[in-house]
């Protein structure tokens, strides 16, 4: 049995914003849930607080080295007013397998979970309900040990915070357009680009500004040795269908693995589809355009779930996927995973988890 969670109630609730004014990641809900670590007592004292601040100090190991993780996961409303979170459990794992390469010592998983579904639980009121929106549960842990050597940290932060989201890309569903990038890449082999840390995000910041201000939505990542073999698309996972072939990158190490990549190929192997896990090089993608076989491609991930990439460049040329529309096997994985989450779709892998 894990410890208790100390409960302290905000005195003052703030405005809750309405469904159609919500972007990403902007507005935070009345309570956090925070849990500490120090060496000689191991993770302790599971609350939720009134969201806030926390004081840390300017020698704070995170701040200086980025010994920190974190995930992101989503809870839905369904018609009849219920609050599902989207595979909760799967979210706690890759917490805990971030923790590891990151030497953060491992959360209780049972008390992670607890964590999740008692402060969605007493912040149900912030779900929003139109299709499209959600509350996004954002899990974290920092080093907060006042220290400037290198090493891992003697103590931590856990917490949880949650934002009712709408759209991650401003485009909604519609099909973006995507610079493949080969001056600057995301992770290497043996890095920690599968893991779920700040270290890949801030990495990823200067080729993103550099392609939006070329007119792209994002990039396309290649691998960080020979540049020739496609990683991730954005923040997302990638997927190609080229012919019958369902291509996406195969997990060894460089990529993250993402629940929503793993939902899609659970999906598309019940559905009969060949589903390859397999190296696919931005070369065999840009011949499969020009034979016309490149039918459909989209990125996957918890916040924008499925996105559409209508167009790639690669060294000036330009690739159109499907007529810059989005694809019926991209338009079927969304309105399948959707439906599943907002309970429109019976659940039958037990994905949900109700709270
Ligand atoms: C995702 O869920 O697709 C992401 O990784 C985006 C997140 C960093 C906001």
């Amino acid at each position: 049995m894990s410890e208790p969670i100390r409960i302290t109630r905000a005195t003052v609730k703030k405005q809750k914003p309405k469904d159609s004014e919500l972007s990403f990641g902007t507005v935070f809900t009345d309570h956090m849930f925070v849990m500490d670590f120090q060496e000689e007592k191991g993770w302790y004292d599971p609350r939720i607080e009134p969201y806030g601040p926390f004081p840390l100090d300017p020698a704070a190991a995170v701040l200086h080295y980025a010994q920190a993780v974190f995930d992101g996961l989503k809870a839905f409303r369904s018609r009849d007013g219920k609050v599902r979170l989207f595979r909760p459990q799967k979210h706690v794992e890759r917490l805990l397998e971030s923790s590891r390469r990151l030497c953060i010592p491992p959360l209780d998983p049972e008390l992670a979970l607890k964590s999740l579904v008692t402060l969605v639980g007493m912040e149900k009121d912030w779900v929003p309900a139109t299709v499209g929106t959600s509350l996004y549960v954002r899990p974290t842990i920092i080093a907060n040990e006042a220290f400037l050597g290198v090493r891992p940290a003697k103590s931590y932060i856990y917490y949880v915070i949650l934002s009712p989201v709408g759209a991650y890309y401003p485009e909604g569903m519609n099909p973006v357009k995507i610079l493949v990038v080969d001056k600057y890449v995301r992770a290497v082999e043996g890095g920690v680009g599968g893991a779920k840390t700040g270290v890949n995000y801030a990495a990823s910041l200067y080729a993103a500004e550099e392609a939006k201000h070329s007119g792209f939505t994002q990039v396309l990542w290649l691998d960080g040795r020979e540049r020739k073999y496609i990683d991730e698309v954005g923040t997302m996972n990638i997927m190609l269908k080229i012919g019958d072939e369902i291509i996406t990158p195969p997990l060894s190490g460089t990529i993250l693995a993402g629940v929503t990549r793993d939902s899609v190929l659970t999906l598309m192997r019940e559905w009969g589809l060949r589903v390859s896990e397999r190296p696919v090089t931005i070369d065999e993608v840009a011949t499969a355009a020009h034979n016309g076989e490149l039918a459909e491609v989209w990125g996957t991930g918890t916040a924008a779930v499925i996105s559409p990439v209508g167009e790639l460049s690669y060294k000036g040329e330009r690739i159109v996927i499907n007529g810059g529309r989005i694809g019926p096997l991209t338009q079927k994985l969304y309105d399948t995973i959707v439906g599943i989450q907002y309970g429109t779709a019976p659940d039958t892998r037990g994905w949900t988890v109700a709270v």
